[in-house]
């Protein structure tokens, strides 16, 4: 990536840039496209590490031996009680810690896919049968903009349910994207009133949710076509 484009990334955010008229704002656009594409190409080069991995790495220290009271791998009784509460509600407490259990189990490095999966691996090794989840930042399933608003975002925000911005109404996102696309982009992993987390698509990488809220905010004009 060149220097201008790294110029268009410090201008991103800036609140000036939304009072000062459609070129700015088509800069503004643009300069968000960019950034999208330098940030998957820096996600692409680590790559997330499998359930086993992470588990052997770190996790084992405590819930091979049941340190601290941690449920034990194996403990085919304690872990089908934990995983009775689905993959969503134990990640939750693993990422944000629970009693001696640490947040990320203590190496925030982690990704949640990476917590994830570890979790579904410990499940598993104590008589689960869960898929291990698929990478939501790596680039290899990745869906555009396009296809994830058709397969589902267009479903509420095609004619406002709700309240939602609509697709191509400048009006309601220029005042919801000021806070700047980042900002915007967790808002709607997070879910909040009627947006549900991640648009209710448990799969959905967090890029793909940028390239869809591109695509609505573009009024579903591609402006650039998926590699
Ligand atoms: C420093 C020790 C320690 C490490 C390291 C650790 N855990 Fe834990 N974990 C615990 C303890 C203790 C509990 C029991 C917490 C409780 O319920 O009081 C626990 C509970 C859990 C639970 C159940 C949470 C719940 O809601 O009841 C999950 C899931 C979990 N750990 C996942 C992980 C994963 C994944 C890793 C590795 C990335 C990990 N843990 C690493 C100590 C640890
Ligand atoms: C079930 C209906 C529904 C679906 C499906 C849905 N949304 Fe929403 N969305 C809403 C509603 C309602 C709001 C307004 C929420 C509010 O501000 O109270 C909203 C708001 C948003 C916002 C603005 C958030 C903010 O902080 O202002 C974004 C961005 C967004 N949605 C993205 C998406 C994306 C991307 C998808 C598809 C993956 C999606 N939505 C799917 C209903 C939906």
């Amino acid at each position: 990536m060149s220097a201008e484009n790294d110029q268009a990334g410090k201008m991103m955010g800036a609140e000036t840039l939304f009072d000062a008229g459609p070129r700015r704002l088509l800069a503004l656009v643009v300069s968000v496209l960019l950034i999208s594409v330098t940030a998957q190409d820096a996600m692409a080069q680590k790559a997330e590490r499998n359930g086993k991995e992470v588990v052997e790495s770190l996790c084992v220290s405590c819930h091979a031996s049941g340190a601290r009271g941690a449920p034990k791998i194996g403990d085919k009784k304690a872990w089908a009680k934990l995983a009775s509460r689905g993959l969503s509600g134990l990640s939750k407490s693993a990422l944000t810690g629970i009693r001696d259990m640490p947040s990320h189990g203590g190496n925030l490095n982690l990704t949640d896919t990476e917590i994830e999966r570890a979790i579904t691996y410990m499940v598993n090794r104590s008589g689960g049968h869960w898929a291990e989840p698929v990478s939501r930042t790596t680039r290899a399933t990745e869906r555009t903009g396009e296809q994830i608003v058709s397969i589902r975002c267009s479903h509420c925000h095609q004619t406002g349910v709700n309240g939602a911005p609509k697709i191509g109404d400048k009006a309601d996102w220029i005042p919801r994207l000021k806070p700047g696309i980042d900002v915007v982009v967790r808002s709607a992993i997070n879910g909040h009133g009627g947006m549900p987390p991640r648009g209710g698509m448990a799969d959905l990488s967090d890029s793909e949710i940028r390239n869809a809220i591109i695509f609505m905010f573009n009024g579903g004009t591609p402006l650039t076509k998926a590699p």
